[in-house]
C-alpha cells in the first residue's frame, strides 16, 4: 500500500466569497461602456483546462519562451535568491514551476501555489506532492486582485514570489501599479519577485496568439458565457457572440471582445438584470499588455521594485525580472 502524500489547502473564495466578488465585477462591467469584465472569471475547471491547451498551441509561443527562459535560468535564480519559500500566483498546472522548485531543492522547500481554480490547485498540488515527497506544499485558493494574506508561511529565510506567464500583463495599467506595490509590501528585504512578461513586439504575431486556427482560445473566451450561466443564472447564447482579438497600440495590449452577432437581450437573473446588446456591441473580456523591458523595469521601480537580474529572450520577445524590494 503506498500512502497519501497531503498538503495543506486554504480557501478564501469559499462561495460566499466567490460569489461577492463575482456579481460586484459583472454587473459594473455589463452596465458599464463599453461592456467590460475582469480576467478572473474564465478560470473555472474547464477554462483552466483550456487555457492548459492554449500554453501548448502553436500560436502561443509566449508560454514555451518563458519555459525556456527557466530552463536555461532557474539555477541562476535558485543561487541568487537561496529561497526556501515559494509563492506562486496563477499558479494553474504548476508545469514550469517544478523548473524553479527542482532548482531550489525540493526537500524541505515550502511552496503555495495561489489560484482562483479549485480543481487547477488540487491537481497540480496532488501531482506535486507525489512528484517530491519531501516538500511542504500549502495550496491557497485566493483572488490575488484583492490583497494577500498567505497561509503559514516559515519567518526565516528568503521567500521568492513567482508571477509568471505575462498574468501581470492582465491586470488594466492604472491597477498594476498598485498591485506591484502590494506585493512589494509584503515583501522582507531578503525577499525576491520574479516576473515574467510578454514584450511587445510584430502585431500579427501577437494578435495570432490570441486568436489561434484551431478555435481554442475563442472557446476559452466564450467559456465565460458558460460560467455566467451557471453562477448567474444568464442566458447567454454563445453562438450568438464572434471571438475577437485586437491590438490596442495606445494601452499596449491585446484585447480580447466578444462581439455580439445581433441585437440582443440577455438575462442575467441571479443579478436582476436584462443587459442590452447592440448589433456588432464589443464586450472587452481580457486585455494583455505587452512591454518593453526599459518600460517594465520604470513600473517595477516606481512601485519599489529593484532590479536584480533580468534575462531577455529577445528572439521570442519575452523577458524574466528578479526583483527585490529595494
Ligand atoms: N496571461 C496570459 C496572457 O495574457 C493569459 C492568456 C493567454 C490568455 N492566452 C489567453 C487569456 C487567451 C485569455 C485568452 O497571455
Amino acid at each position: 500500500m503506498t500512502a497519501t502524500r497531503t498538503y495543506g489547502y486554504t480557501d478564501t473564495l469559499d462561495a460566499e466569497h466567490y460569489a461577492r466578488a463575482l456579481n460586484a465585477d459583472i454587473r459594473a462591467g455589463l452596465t458599464a461602456t463599453p461592456k467590460s469584465t475582469a480576467p478572473t472569471w474564465f478560470y473555472d475547471a474547464r477554462g483552466s483546462d483550456l487555457f492548459e491547451e492554449i500554453t501548448q498551441l502553436p500560436e502561443y509561443p509566449l508560454w514555451r519562451a518563458e519555459l525556456g527562459l527557466l530552463q536555461q535560468h532557474a539555477g541562476d535564480i535558485a543561487a541568487r535568491t537561496g529561497a526556501r519559500s515559494l509563492v506562486e500566483l496563477g499558479s494553474g498546472a504548476s508545469t514550469k514551476t517544478k523548473l524553479i522548485i527542482e532548482a531550489l531543492g525540493p526537500t524541505g522547500l515550502r511552496y503555495v501555489p495561489v489560484d482562483v481554480s479549485a480543481d487547477a490547485l488540487h491537481q497540480a498540488s496532488a501531482q506535486l506532492v507525489t512528484d517530491y515527497p519531501g516538500i511542504s506544499l500549502h495550496a491557497l485558493r485566493a483572488d490575488f486582485t484583492a490583497p494577500l494574506v498567505l497561509p503559514e508561511l516559515p519567518d526565516s529565510g528568503s521567500r521568492l514570489l513567482a508571477f509568471l506567464g505575462s498574468t501581470l500583463g492582465n491586470f488594466r495599467r492604472s491597477t498594476r501599479g498598485p498591485f506591484l506595490r502590494g506585493l512589494r509590501d509584503i515583501m522582507r528585504p531578503e525577499d525576491f519577485l520574479l516576473i515574467g512578461a510578454d514584450l511587445v513586439k510584430d502585431e500579427g504575431e501577437m494578435v495570432t496568439a490570441y486568436d489561434d486556427a484551431q478555435g481554442v482560445t475563442a472557446a476559452f473566451n466564450k467559456n465565460l458565457l458558460h460560467v455566467l450561466n451557471h453562477e448567474l443564472d444568464a442566458d447567454f447564447d454563445p453562438d450568438s457572440f464572434d471571438h475577437v482579438a485586437v491590438w490596442n497600440a495606445d494601452e499596449s495590449h491585446i484585447e480580447m471582445r466578444l462581439r455580439s452577432r445581433a441585437e440582443q437581450r440577455v438575462k442575467v437573473r441571479g443579478l436582476g438584470l436584462s443587459v442590452p446588446f447592440e448589433d456588432g456591441e464589443e464586450w472587452i473580456t481580457e486585455r494583455s499588455a505587452k512591454f518593453t523591458v526599459d518600460g517594465l523595469r520604470a513600473e517595477m521601480a516606481d512601485a519599489g521594485l529593484r532590479t536584480d537580474r533580468l534575462w531577455a529572450d529577445q528572439e521570442a520577445g519575452f523577458t524574466l525580472i528578479l526583483a527585490t524590494a529595494g
